[in-house]
Formats: C-alpha cells, sequence, structure tokens
C-alpha cells in the first residue's frame, strides 16, 4: 500500500494520532511567530515532535541567519550555531521517532557547517551537536511527562551562554516547567511553598566545544 509522507501506517496513526504536518502549513504556522524563528537563541518546544517537521524549519532559519551574520569567522559561526541547537527542544512517546528527529536535525546541521567549512569542519563541534541533541530531544510522554516505560520523570536542560564560549547547563522537571499549580502544592522541609524553578542539577561551566567529551557533562 502506498502510504504518504505525512503517514507512517494506519496503526501508528490509530495507537498514537501520528500524522505529520505538511511543509506549508509547517511554514505558515511559523511565519506567524517569524521574528522568534529567526532569533539565534529563541527557545522552541514541539511537545509531540514525531520526526520534528517544526524543529527541522526552525532550525534551518536559525541557522541561516547564523550563515548570514558569521560566514566568515568559523569559531562564531560554530558558536552561535551551538546556541541555535541548545535551545530547541521536543518529546515524543515513540522512541524511533525521537531518534529519527535527532539524526534528521543533526543532518540539517551537518549540511549546513559542511558546505561552509568543508575540510575545516571540527569533529569536536559535531559531537557537541549530538550531545545537545540527546538532551534536548526526549523519548517521553507529554501528557504524563514521563518516560511512557521507566516511567521516570523528563528532565530538560536548560543552556545559557556566558563569557562567549563557554556554556551553563541546569537541568530542570518537566512537568513543573508546565505545571505551575505544583508551585502551590510542594513544601519543602520548613512547610514553606518550595522554589519549583530550581534546578534539580547544575553544571560546571563548559566549552561550546568539550560537550559529550566525558560522561561529567
Ligand atoms: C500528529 S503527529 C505530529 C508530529 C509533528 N509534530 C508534526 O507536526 O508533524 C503526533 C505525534 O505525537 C506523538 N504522540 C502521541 N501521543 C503523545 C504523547 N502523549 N506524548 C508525546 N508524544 C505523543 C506521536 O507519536 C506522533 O509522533
Amino acid at each position: 500500500m502506498k502510504m504518504d509522507k505525512q503517514l507512517k501506517s494506519k496503526k501508528r496513526v490509530a495507537d498514537h494520532g501520528e500524522v505529520f504536518t505538511n511543509e506549508r502549513e509547517v511554514n505558515a504556522m511559523l511565519d506567524l511567530v517569524k521574528q522568534e524563528t529567526e532569533r539565534i537563541d529563541s527557545r522552541f518546544l514541539e511537545p509531540a515532535c514525531g520526526n520534528g517537521n517544526f524543529l527541522a524549519e526552525v532550525i534551518r532559519r536559525k541557522l541561516s541567519v547564523v550563515d548570514e551574520r558569521y560566514k566568515n569567522n568559523q569559531n562564531d559561526w560554530e558558536r552561535y550555531a551551538v546556541i541555535a541547537i541548545s535551545s530547541i527542544y521536543g518529546v515524543d512517546i515513540l522512541e524511533d521517532n525521537a531518534q529519527e528527529c535527532r539524526e534528521r536535525l543533526f543532518d540539517i546541521f551537518d549540511k549546513y557547517y559542511t558546505l561552509l567549512f568543508k575540510n575545516k569542519c571540527r569533529e569536536e563541534c559535531r559531537r557537541s551537536i549530538r550531545f545537545l541533541l540527546e538532551k534536548n530531544i526526549l523519548w517521553g510522554d507529554a501528557l504524563d511527562f514521563c518516560n511512557p516505560i521507566t516511567k521516570e520523570p523528563i528532565v530538560f536542560s536548560e543552556w545559557s551562554a556566558v563569557n562567549g564560549s563557554m556554556l551553563k547547563r541546569r537541568d530542570y522537571v518537566f512537568r513543573f516547567l508546565v505545571e505551575q499549580s505544583h508551585q502551590f502544592s510542594l513544601f519543602n522541609d520548613e512547610g514553606q511553598a518550595a522554589a519549583i524553578d530550581e534546578p534539580v542539577k547544575e553544571y560546571p561551566l563548559i566549552h561550546f566545544l568539550k560537550l559529550g567529551e566525558d560522561d561529567s557533562n
């Protein structure tokens, strides 16, 4: 049976509502927030991302801006490309979709990178991008905020640029970011409302080309 680009199988449509948005609609919707899609560090979350139709277009738009501004300086181009990728997030309940999404976004990045810098491209930069996509595009249920099998809570990393080339990573529990009402139901040891927007983990500053270099970051 011939399937269209928007469907993988009837079963997946029935089980998970998996119908992909076509490119024209994606662009029309993103044009509603055009300025944000062209801001290199604007944060986007696609909460049922499939293979990343919206994120793919956001990345293309951001990287076009990075190209325009920094094509003559490889270090700056890489630094801003890392910032562009570090600010996009996705979740999907199907593990293969999350994986496909990561690979697709990496391939988009790599096409831009290779076209511009050819054999001067650095493997450290590619490793950093892969690492960011591992952390930002997650396999999880966006309704109960947990991994569908392990039931571990979904944790997202916030990445902030510090002093040019360094990155600060802070991890947050996705549920708390979404359900502001939790703010009133959580209490610390003194019976005070606990700050829910506190990170569950903070990491030392790291150079943007060193992400994924070892297990500690
Ligand atoms: C309608 S498709 C949309 C995919 C993509 N956002 C797009 O517009 O092309 C819905 C996606 O949501 C995923 N999904 C369904 N229920 C989900 C849930 N509870 N949490 C996260 N993802 C879910 C499916 O696996 C599927 O990939």
